[in-house]
């Protein structure tokens, strides 16, 4: 249910670029606050980094009106021509949970990530039963890890988590977050996916 608080305000999803950098600071916050809350691990990640990824264009913001953070996600890409794609980070500040919020950003982020890497197999792993939902209904489906990137600097990410100990034990085949996978050559019909036109429903009301 919408957050009565917040009813009046409309949250705007778009591609970040540097003026955005200046929220890189909350988000980290709030990406830590997060890994805090949960039992299970997200890695974490620097102010540094995430301004970068803006610079890059590579992330994609939700603000409300009044400039608060509502959500982020941003793009990785992993392995030798970039064949493997992924998008991470992604956040929805408590107070805007439950309102079909991450999704958008999902769907804004995957729409970015194909036009940028048109070519590249796009994965995640998550312990979230909504981000698992997501990326079902964006084409991706579960795999084991043996068909995610043999990148070091992937899984190196998988350091800052509290369950690394498990990856590690397991020789990496094994952990508490389900892998998923988005094929382009061989989910057909998801291809008619990139022709939805996502940036018409950039806007979340509530
Ligand atoms: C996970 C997170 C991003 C979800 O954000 P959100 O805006 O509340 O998610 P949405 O409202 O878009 O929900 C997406 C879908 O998941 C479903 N969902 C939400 N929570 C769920 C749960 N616990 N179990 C199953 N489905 C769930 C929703 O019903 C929705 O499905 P629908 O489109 O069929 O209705 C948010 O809770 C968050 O930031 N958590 C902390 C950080 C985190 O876990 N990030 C993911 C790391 S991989």
């Amino acid at each position: 249910m919408p957050n009565v608080a917040v009813s009046d305000k409309k949250i705007e999803i778009v591609d970040a670029c540097k003026e955005h950098m200046i929220y890189a600071e909350t988000i980290c916050h709030l990406i830590e606050e997060a890994a805090e809350v949960r039992e299970t691990g997200i890695a974490k990640r620097k102010p540094s980094y995430i301004k970068k990824k803006m610079k890059d264009d590579k992330a994609v913001i939700a603000l409300t009106g009044d400039c608060l953070v509502a959500g982020f996600c941003y793009i990785e890409s992993w392995g030798a021509g970039k064949n493997f794609v992924a998008n991470s980070g992604l956040i929805v500040a408590p107070t805007f949970r439950g309102l079909g919020l991450a999704k958008k950003i999902k769907e804004k982020i995957f729409l970015l990530s194909r036009k940028k890497f048109p070519k590249a197999k796009m994965f995640g792993i998550t312990t979230s039963p909504a981000v698992m939902k997501i990326n079902y209904s964006l084409g991706y489906r579960p795999v084991s890890f043996d068909h995610l990137t043999d990148d070091e600097s992937f899984w190196k990410g998988c350091q800052s988590c509290t369950n690394y100990d498990i990856l590690q034990r397991t020789n990496r085949k094994h952990c508490l977050c389900t892998a998923m996978l988005y094929d382009p050559d061989e989910i057909i019909e998801i291809k008619t996916r990139d022709k939805i036109e996502y940036e018409k429903e950039s806007t979340v009301s509530i």
